[in-house]
């Protein structure tokens, strides 16, 4: 990798010189200047990596001028050197974000190892960049797939509703994709640097799921042999997203419904009040009008989850999505499990246009995955798709419909009353369809009474 080096220093300083010839000879591509200003320009044109800052140079205070290299490219590095700076100025420079500061002069093998240390860091701040872009393309609208407008009042709504803090609740079928909705919402709202926590309320009993959620002081019970942190304490300045909420037990409700309005709670077998700031996202697959109905959801604790809902419509309502998703999901899969699927034959989509969906978004990306896996060539083909879609297509006036635990005799019998009810009883003319002689049909159906 080239390393580009930007000099910031007073003209015709021999220890400068030295440097900057020393950095060359060391095969580094450097950048001089002798103002701030024309530094800032190269800053802006050069891929510049470090910048080696004359302390002599500085006029205000040094973090505005760090303040203003890092805006113009976050990702640099700036290590300071003086001929007659104090330990306290070289302090200051560090709290204000410089990587280094050195006493003029330096040793040049010192400089090296400084700047191939700032390198380092650098290209760790931009693995981390280059996550976060990821984890936020992750879970941006981009990745809600679909251009139906069911799903486009979906995210006009998380559009909306993502900067403005309120509690949303979320529900849907199993597998419409309520969970990416809420991520959704996290990861474009100003709480997005901040923890996502979620917490499945119907995967734990009620005391288990007390304490996931407000954490218990050691000793709190019998098991408890160390303090453990919540759930809640966890998601601060973040977002809790709280799934299944319609299986949380009446006392737990009562709960969490305090920390709604009050913003903080106790351990379980603590004392002390723990205050968070969460922003609270909630989704159900059950209906929760019937539980508040049954007495088994609290009224008020809906109305605090409730403040805004978004229903995220089943994919039978939204078939026009199928083909997108389907395309989606091999790129994701070609991707991730090194397939060289090109796309789906016409009959196989129309297959998976002609089912119903009850699992939803998440039974179609199986039944992709599940095709991808067993087509050898590279197209998904109808036979190569689960079994349950070939039995659920509408069913042809010309297919017989035979279960398997018919004996051959049966199976005989069946496709002989199916023939008789298509001739509308004419024995000959279902003879004729059945390719058989009249005589012998009308044996089988003589032998067909006897045996039932
Ligand atoms: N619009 C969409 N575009 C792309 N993938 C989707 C979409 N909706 C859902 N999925 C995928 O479908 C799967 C199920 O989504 P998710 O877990 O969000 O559903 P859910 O409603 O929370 O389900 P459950 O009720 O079972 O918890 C996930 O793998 C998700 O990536
Ligand atoms: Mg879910």
């Amino acid at each position: 990798m080239q390393i580009n080096i930007l000099t910031v220093s007073e003209k015709e300083n021999s220890e400068w010189e030295k440097i900057i010839s020393y950095l060359k000879r060391k095969k580094m591509r450097v950048h001089t200047s002798f103002a701030v200003n024309d530094a800032y320009k190269i800053l802006k044109n050069e891929p510049i990596n470090i910048v080696l800052f004359d302390y002599q140079l500085l006029k205000i205070k040094t973090s505005t001028y760090i303040r203003k290299i890092k805006t113009i490219k976050p990702d640099v590095e700036l290590i300071f050197l003086s001929e007659n700076a104090t330990l306290s100025n070289a302090i200051d420079a560090m709290k204000d974000g410089a990587y280094d500061f050195y006493e003029l002069p330096v040793k040049a093998r010192l400089l090296i190892t400084v700047i191939d240390k700032a390198i380092e860091k650098q290209s760790l701040f931009l693995e981390k960049m280059e996550l976060e872009k990821k984890v936020k393309g992750m879970f941006s609208f981009g990745n809600i797939h679909g251009r139906s407008k069911p799903i486009q009042h979906v995210t006009n709504i998380i559009s909306s509703v993502a900067s403005k803090d309120a509690n949303v609740l979320i529900t849907g079928e199993t597998g419409t994709g309520k969970e990416m909705v809420a991520k959704a919402i996290h990861f474009n709202s100003p709480r997005a640097p901040k923890p996502f926590i979620k917490v499945n309320c119907g995967a734990f009993n009620e005391g288990v799921l007390e304490s996931e959620i407000f954490g218990h002081e050691k000793g709190a019970f019998t098991g408890a042999i160390i303090k453990r942190v919540g759930r809640f304490e966890l998601a601060d300045e973040g977002t809790i997203f709280l799934d299944e909420i319609g299986d949380m037990s009446l006392s737990t409700q009562i709960k969490l419904l305090r920390v709604l309005q009050e913003k903080e709670f106790e351990r379980v077998g603590g004392n002390e009040t723990i205050k968070v700031d969460i922003r609270v996202l909630a989704a159900t697959n059950q209906d929760l009008d019937k539980l508040i109905e049954e007495k088994m959801f609290r009224k008020d604790l809906y109305y605090r989850l409730n403040i805004v809902h978004i229903e995220v419509p089943p994919l039978r309502e939204r078939k026009d999505d199928i083909p997108l998703l389907v395309s989606c999901f091999i790129s994701n899969f070609n991707e991730e499990k090194g397939y060289g699927i090109k796309g789906i034959n016409k009959n196989a989509m129309q297959m998976l246009l002609n089912y119903t969906w009850p699992g939803n978004v998440r039974e179609l990306e199986n039944a992709i995955e599940a095709a991808m896996a067993l087509a050898p060539g590279d197209a998904i083909e109808a036979k190569y798709l689960p079994s349950f879609l070939l039995l659920s297509q509408p069913q042809h006036s010309d297919f017989y419909q035979i279960p398997q635990h018919f004996t051959l005799q049966e199976s005989e019998q069946e496709i002989i009353r199916f023939t008789l009810a298509k001739t509308k009883g004419n024995k000959s003319k279902a003879a004729r369809l059945l390719g058989i002689g009249l005589r012998t049909l009308q044996r089988k159906v003589i032998g067909a009474q006897t045996y039932s």
